[in-house]
């Protein structure tokens, strides 16, 4: 699947991205605390299908949810005007969009670990801006990368219910990708933590 796609910006699994500093066995036990088991593994890779159809519909509610709140617009506006670079948001959609999937398929792999940590550089001012050389500002600020984790996973939830599943089903998919993403942030925290702290 990753290898298929033509999103500009999008390297994972080419030679181009870093080796992650974190290990596959640091990885796991990560995994360990916070409680991620097969269970989500299959929760995940279940909510695939739901979720492949409904991609852009979910950004929709996204991209609505950042848009309407100026200060996360921030991230995406010009730093000599204030205004929201419209090329900017429209090159990290493609990628975003991609990421659920990728989130949906729950291929724990070197290639994925040393992915997440471009990503999170990308967010980090060690990277910001470059992938798409937007004129955008410097710094993802660490206070909302994790506070975007509840408005990302809550507002899944209906797309998940869409396609006629249990409400045991929606809610272990639920958790999976709460735990996905308390996983991945947390990856993505490495170059916001000082050094010898991760
Ligand atoms: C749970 C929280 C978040 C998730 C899941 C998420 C997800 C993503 C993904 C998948 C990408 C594209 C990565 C790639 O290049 O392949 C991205 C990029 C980006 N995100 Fe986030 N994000 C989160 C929080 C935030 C927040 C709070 C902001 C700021 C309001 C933000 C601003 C950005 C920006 C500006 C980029 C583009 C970075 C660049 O220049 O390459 N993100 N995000």
């Amino acid at each position: 699947m990753q290898n298929s796609v033509n999103i500009p910006g999008y390297i994972y699994s080419t030679n181009n991205v870093k080796q992650s500093p974190i290990t596959l066995d640091d990885f796991n036990l990560m995994k360990k605390s916070v409680l991620f088991g097969d269970e989500d593994v299959n929760a995940l890779r279940l909510s695939h299908d739901i979720l492949k159809e409904q991609v852009e519909a979910i950004l929709d509610v996204w991209y609505g949810f950042v848009g309407s709140n100026p200060h996360l617009l921030e991230s995406f506006t010009s730093k000599s005007d204030g205004k929201p670079l419209g090329d900017y948001l429209s090159a990290v959609r493609k990628r975003f969009g991609q990421w659920i999937l990728d989130t949906a398929e729950a291929q724990y792999d070197q290639k994925w670990l040393d992915y997440q940590h471009e990503i999170g550089l990308r967010h980090h001012r060690t990277k910001k801006n470059c992938t798409d050389g937007a004129a955008s500002t410097e710094h993802v600020p660490f206070r909302n990368l994790f506070a975007l984790i509840f408005p990302i996973t809550f507002t899944l939830k209906p797309f998940l219910a869409k396609k006629g599943h249990s409400a045991n089903e929606i809610e272990k998919m639920y958790a999976a990708w709460l735990k996905s993403c308390l996983l991945q942030v947390t990856l993505w925290s490495y170059p916001y933590v000082k050094d010898g702290d991760f």
